[in-house]
């Protein structure tokens, strides 16, 4: 960045007071109308807001990001009718979906219109829209004129952020302002549907899960990279082809039943320990008594998938900030939002996995 940027942080937590509560969301609405980038929570991870609808703050985003220009945006909205202004055909599954599931954890692509610049879909005649489940967020979007395009607020390739600080350690000097409502709620990026083709498709797992897309569609498709990088297919979705969530130390999955899983990562960090690596280890309640390693995070009961959601990613941020050099991880359920959790494990051990 040629020009470091004075980055404003405001609480917009329960406990703020209505009158200034106001007065930041109006800030920061400006900040948007004025070409300016906001970072702010919603219930699933922190985003990095800018004007969908304006070429120069789309460019602005992947410049703050560090991201890639063909990994579109998701444009986020406050009110279901805004849909009509970006959207060239707002399907009958959109629609039935939206019913269920918004203003919630789910992504849906459709046709976009022309009010949407290439800029914000990385090139695509097709756009993401979503509308999150979060006051703040959509107070925020409001304040802003309506249209956010925000992808994660972390640094293109770290962890996406699920606490305040998260961001300020990755945006400080980048952006205008960051709104800080605390920790979020669900943990990993909403649930990516593509409803261009000729069935509705998963691209990108999240919380709202394929049984519970079917209950509304029927039956709808799920990308099979997401769970398989050896599929010889690429990723529907732009950005899930890029080693993302990643932290700095080299990440190892271990599968296999308990013992095995418990014999084998004491054994491999003992010897990277040896070898003057310093070892961190991922894994359950249900083990994580009987693992010795320089770092042990849990990440909760391997049966509470909702709570390893929500840890995972602050877990990763940990291991970064201890100069972890190598982690050891337990591999778990990738039933229900178990294949978000999966996905995202697997992106960051860029698919390195023991069995
Ligand atoms: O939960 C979320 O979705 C968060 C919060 C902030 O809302 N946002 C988020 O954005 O995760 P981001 O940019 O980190 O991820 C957007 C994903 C990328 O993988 C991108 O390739 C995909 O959505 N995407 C966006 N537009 C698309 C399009 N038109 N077609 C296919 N994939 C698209
Ligand atoms: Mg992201």
């Amino acid at each position: 960045m040629e020009t470091e940027i004075t980055t404003i942080v405001k609480r917009i937590q329960e406990d703020v007071l209505p009158e200034e509560y106001s007065e930041t969301m109006k800030i920061a609405g400006d900040i948007i109308k004025n070409g300016g980038l906001v970072a702010f929570p919603t219930e699933t991870v922190y985003g990095l807001g800018g004007d969908a609808l304006n070429v120069e703050s789309s460019k602005k985003i992947y410049a703050a990001k560090g991201r890639p220009s063909d990994n579109p945006l998701i444009v986020h909205i406050c009110k279901w009718e805004s849909i009509y202004d970006i959207a060239e055909e707002v399907t009958d599954e959109a629609k039935l979906l939206a019913d269920t599931f918004w203003p919630g954890p789910l992504t849906m692509i459709l046709k976009k219109k022309d009010s949407v610049p290439y800029e914000t879909t990385g090139g695509l005649d097709t756009v993401a829209i979503r509308m999150p489940d979060h006051k703040g967020a959509l107070d925020f979007i409001e304040n802003a004129g309506g249209f956010i395009a925000a992808p994660s607020a972390n640094l293109s390739g770290r962890p996406s952020p699920t606490l305040a600080s998260h961001v300020v350690d990755d945006m400080t000097g980048r952006i205008e302002m960051i709104l800080d409502g605390g920790q979020v709620g669900i943990g990993v990026e909403s649930t990516i549907v593509d409803l261009t083709g000729d069935k509705a498709t998963i691209l990108r797992p999240g919380f709202v899960t394929e049984e519970m897309l079917e209950r509304v569609l029927g039956s709808v498709d799920t990308d099979k990279t997401i769970l398989d990088n050896n599929t010889g297919e690429r990723p529907k979705a732009p950005g899930m082809k890029y080693r993302h969530y990643a932290p700095k130390g080299n990440m190892y999955l271990i599968e296999g039943d308990e013992e095995n899983v418990i014999s084998r990562i004491n054994k491999m960090a003992e010897e990277s320990a040896k070898n003057g690596e310093k070892v961190g280890v991922l894994c359950s309640d249900e083990i994580s008594d009987r693992i010795n390693a320089d770092i042990i995070h849990s990440v909760g009961s391997r049966n509470d998938d909702a709570e390893i959601a929500r840890r995972l990613y602050r877990i990763l941020r940990d291991f970064d900030d201890e100069d972890v050099t190598v982690i050891y991880s337990e591999s778990f359920s990738s039933k229900g939002i178990g294949m978000a959790v999966m996905n995202r494990l697997l992106k960051a051990a860029g698919f390195n996995i023991i069995k």
